[in-house]
């Protein structure tokens, strides 16, 4: 037996007043909010990171050690990607974008189905998995074919390709991280969606808007450490919760 419907009735009205009445809202997704199109989390009940080691598969020195495993890892995921289409949830953010005057999406995923759903602004926290750079020389170098799992080579110098992604140890992209950071403190409202806010410094945004005033929302199944932090938490799968939320804000708009 699967986990109980979640019930939208749950819905406080008077939350859905205060979400209608921000001028600008900020989420924080993570790899939950995908995870109803098909694609797994990395923590959690069926998280890749229980049976994978992400010192392996998610940073520069584990690209050195074996870049064909990891480059066939990130050629099976963006395969995965492809296929995958938005859900409920990742509609239902593009959609808030259309009610709100101002939503911005600050994402750690790098599957793309955010701005796939419709929503306009989007920020990239830890890069995307559709284009790529030299290891060695950092030129860009665009898409590949997901045909192949070979190696590829720079045009330029002859190094490896690999993808645009921040790895474990890496800098986030600094423009990224900035805009991030200015829109989580001038945000009225903060929503942490399917994150385990446990990756920094992602995971410190939340407080940063909550500590310039913001009202913090959590939606996810399990708890976080976040969680003790947020004024409501809707302990539910975000493509059940989102939907519902966005209909309850258009009730009291
Ligand atoms: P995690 O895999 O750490 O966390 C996913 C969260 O989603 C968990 O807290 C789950 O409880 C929750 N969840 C599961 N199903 C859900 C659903 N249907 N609706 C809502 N929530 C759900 O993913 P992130 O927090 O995104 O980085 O991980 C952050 C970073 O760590 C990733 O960007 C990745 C990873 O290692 C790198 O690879 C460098």
């Amino acid at each position: 037996m699967g986990a109980p419907e979640f019930n939208p009735m749950e819905i406080d009205l008077s939350l859905a007043k205060r979400i209608a009445a921000a001028r600008r809202l900020v989420a924080l997704t993570g790899a939950g909010v995908s995870a109803e199109s098909g694609l797994p989390t990395f923590r959690g009940a069926g998280g890749q990171w229980n049976n994978m080691r992400p010192e392996q598969l998610a940073t520069a020195e584990g690209f050195r050690a074996d870049p064909k495993m990891v480059w066939s890892w990130y050629q099976h995921r963006r395969r995965a990607y492809r296929l995958a289409a938005p859900n409920a949830g990742h509609l239902a953010l593009a959609e808030l974008g259309t009610i709100l005057p101002s939503v911005t999406i600050a994402t750690q995923n790098v599957d793309r189905l955010h701005q796939r759903a419709g929503s306009r602004q989007v920020i990239e926290l830890h890069g995307n998995v559709v284009e790529n750079h030299c290891m060695r020389c950092n030129e860009p170098a665009g898409e590949v074919s997901l045909e192949s799992d070979e190696l590829q080579a720079c045009r330029h110098c002859g190094g490896w390709l690999r993808p645009s992604v921040v790895w474990f140890g890496e800098m986030l992209p600094v423009e990224a991280l900035e805009s991030a950071s200015e829109a989580a403190a001038a945000a009225d409202v903060f929503l942490s969606i399917g994150t385990s806010a446990q990756v920094y410094p992602a995971a410190q945004l939340p407080a940063l808007a909550q500590h310039n005033g913001a009202l913090l929302i959590e939606i996810n199944p399990e708890p976080t450490p976040l969680s003790h932090l947020a004024e409501a938490v809707f302990r539910a799968p975000s493509a059940q919760v989102l939907p519902a939320l966005v209909k309850a804000i258009r009730q009291v708009s």
